[in-house]
């Protein structure tokens, strides 16, 4: 299964759209996860998890790590909000500090930082724009994908202005492309 996780609350939004358009054209079985839906509380820093294998705050996350966990190849999708992801995808990407505590997956080459239960796994990550500022978005979802040892197959920012991104062919052929790299990430390491 590929995993697609968007961090817009808006579902006829541009972010979907992109992460619909590359789960789709891997041509896999696929579920995309709106973390508007979900109900993440944000991490507040408690490193319980270090200790005790889990998050003690039992909402949506608790079901998002096992799709983590389980998933072949994710793919993140975040609006630009202020130049960076929207608050709804940070707060995933800080939440999943407990997925290093779980037991699963290699141990990290760093001391104290736990196991890696996502390496390997292909990832793409894409970010809606209206303008500017979409840069940093993507280095914020990258540094989470290279913290988790993620095969970061490519990445799509997508300057959208206040329309319609589904309009933009070329930007939809670029989503198109990250599922199919994807797919061949997948092949080979099969
Ligand atoms: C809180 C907020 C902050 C935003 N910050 C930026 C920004 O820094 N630069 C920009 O060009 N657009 C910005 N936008 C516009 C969104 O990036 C743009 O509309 C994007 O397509 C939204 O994605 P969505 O359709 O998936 O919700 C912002 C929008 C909101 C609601």
């Amino acid at each position: 299964m590929i995993l697609g996780i968007c961090g817009s609350g808006r579902k006829e939004g541009n972010t979907g759209a992109l992460v619909e358009e590359v789960l789709k054209a891997t041509g896999m079985q696929s579920e995309l996860v709106w973390l508007y839906d979900i109900n993440v509380g944000y991490c507040d820093g408690c490193m319980r998890c270090a200790r005790e294998g889990n998050c003690w705050q039992k909402d949506g996350m608790a079901d998002l790590y096992k799709k983590m966990i389980g998933c072949e190849a994710m793919v993140i999708g975040s609006p630009c909000y202020y130049g960076d992801v929207s608050g709804l995808v940070k707060s995933m990407m800080d939440r999943s500090i407990a997925l290093g505590y779980m037991g699963i997956g290699k141990e990290s080459e760093m001391p104290g930082h736990g196991r890696k239960p996502l390496a390997g796994k292909p990832a793409a990550i894409v970010s809606a724009v209206a303008g500017h500022g979409v840069e940093r978005a993507l280095e914020t979802m990258e540094s989470f994908v290279g913290f988790g040892d993620m095969n970061l197959v490519g990445k799509l920012g997508a300057i959208a202005g206040m329309g319609d991104v589904r309009e933009k062919k070329d930007v939809m052929d670029e989503a198109r492309g990250l599922g199919v790299k994807i797919k061949e990430a997948l092949s080979v390491k099969k």
